[in-house]
């Protein structure tokens, strides 16, 4: 590709070309091998058009790219792409106090936006473990999830306003900031979750909510995932607000308490533990006790503890927030990051149990994940004796068998990671012909030539 005109119009400093740069820019958080041919570090929307604009009448690729924490490879430069990162653009505007929301850079992180919102007691409220690393541009270019889905929804339900620029360095403001804009189309809703394949991201007005003040995390040993959905059920009817309900297996904590040397106040010994967050009214405290009681009394529960002070809070969430980094650190992975409707998720589990007997598969499955949203994470970690090549034909023979299972429960094969790279080929379980054809058609009128984020999603 040749820069040399465009980086001659740009400030000093907003390429880099060395390969050790090139490598770190060009793959993300899956390891999916990625190198860019150059990387662009625009500080302004502007050099952002300016860039988009080159590429296009230059027939230059680019892949757009935030904190690189993806787990679907869609920040991955596969062909030496040019490498667009938001990272410089990172302002954050005082927070609006009547309109409760945020202008920010797509450059911020999450847990920047969180920091800055805390003083006023709002929030943000996407959350995830990858919060000092993801930034607001991917967050909303993945449409994220994480851990508090089941009280505030995705990432798209937080926005009202989005600056993007196409690849012909046209500079789109959406929405004005509207709370009420019934227009036609809603561009913004088309961009967020779009992966960075119809346009860049460059500025967001993030929708805040109140701080939950008061919040206690309860942690529970079970048998099996049957004796969960069971507290589930009940904690819905409980007095107070479900903020997050976490699952995982024992072979998840065994490899936390060895990666991290975290260890569970409940011991280790449990098939599985579920962790309950849950937002309290003033003075509701005595109420979830007196609940927790009846949930003994019932056998719902047979053991568990309960945090509220903030460090045994931050005790039993780096449990559950520990297990990616840890299990990454024990063998290669696979991820199927699936969801199903909440009220199959027992059925669900329980057919996939059912599918792993069947096979004599080379790896473990280490299950954990958002037992409240319907999404359950299955991490596939090869077993030490077993080949990569083995490694990777069991995958694809437990592929064909979950795939169908989850178009059976009308679920995804990607319920918050995206799409990305890595489950391009797995669409047609979960969208139809004609859904795929619209894909295709609105991809072709963003991106004509097809530079944006090439061999992602469609
Ligand atoms: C999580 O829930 O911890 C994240 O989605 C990351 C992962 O699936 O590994
Ligand atoms: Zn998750």
């Amino acid at each position: 590709m040749d820069l040399t005109k465009l980086i001659a119009s740009l400030p000093s400093g907003t390429f880099l070309s060395d390969t050790e740069d090139c490598v770190r820019y060009g793959s993300d958080w899956t390891k999916t091998p990625g190198q860019a041919g150059a990387v662009a570090l625009p500080r302004t929307t502007e050099e952002v058009a300016k860039i988009l604009r080159y590429c296009f009448e230059h027939s230059i690729s680019v892949i757009p790219s935030g904190g690189r924490t993806g787990l679907a490879g869609g920040a991955v430069a596969v062909n030496q792409e040019l490498v667009l990162s938001l990272e410089r653009m990172s302002k954050m505007q005082a927070v609006d106090i009547h309109g409760n929301t945020l202008r920010v850079q797509a450059g911020a992180t999450t847990q920047q936006v969180h920091e800055h919102c805390e003083s006023h007691g709002l929030l943000w409220p996407i959350d995830l473990a990858s919060r000092g690393s993801c930034q607001i541009g991917g967050n909303l270019a993945t449409n994220a999830g994480g851990v508090r889905v089941i009280r505030y929804g995705m990432a798209r339900k937080w926005v009202v306003g989005l600056q993007a620029v196409t690849i012909e360095g046209e500079i789109l403001e959406l929405n004005n900031d509207l709370e009420k804009n019934n227009t036609g189309y809603d561009l913004i809703q088309l961009l967020i979750g779009s992966e960075g394949t119809l346009a860049v991201i460059t500025e967001a007005t993030l929708k805040l909510t109140r701080f939950p003040k008061h919040s206690l995390v309860m942690f529970f040993p079970f048998p099996d995932p049957g004796a969960i959905l069971n507290l589930f059920a009940e904690a819905r009817k409980g007095p107070f607000e479900i903020l997050a309900f976490e699952f995982f297996s024992k072979i998840c904590l065994d490899a936390v308490a060895k990666k991290l040397n975290r260890q569970s106040k409940l011991g280790n010994t449990a098939a599985y533990y579920a962790l309950m967050e849950v937002e309290l009214t003033e003075g509701s405290k005595d109420a979830v006790e007196e609940w927790l009681g009846q949930m003994l009394e019932k056998e719902i529960v047979m053991d568990g503890m309960l945090a509220l002070s903030d460090s045994e809070k931050e005790q039993v969430w780096g449990l559950r927030e520990g297990i990616t980094e840890s299990i990454q650190a024990t063998a290669p992975v696979k991820k199927y990051d699936v969801s199903v409707p909440v009220r199959k998720i027992g059925t669900f589990l329980q057919a996939t149990e059912e599918l792993l007997k069947v096979g004599s598969y080379g790896f473990e499955l280490y299950l954990f994940g958002h037992l409240g949203d319907g999404s359950p994470h299955l991490n596939l970690v090869k077993h030490p004796e077993t080949s990569m090549e083995k490694f990777g034909t069991d995958a694809a023979a437990f592929e064909k068998v979950l795939f169908p299972l989850l178009k059976n429960n009308g679920g995804s094969i990607s319920a918050e990671h995206g799409v990305g790279l890595l489950k391009k080929h797995w669409l047609e379980y979960s969208r139809t012909p004609a859904e795929l054809r619209l894909f295709r058609a609105i991809k072709k009128s963003f991106d004509p030539r097809g530079l944006l984020n090439p061999g992602k999603v469609v």
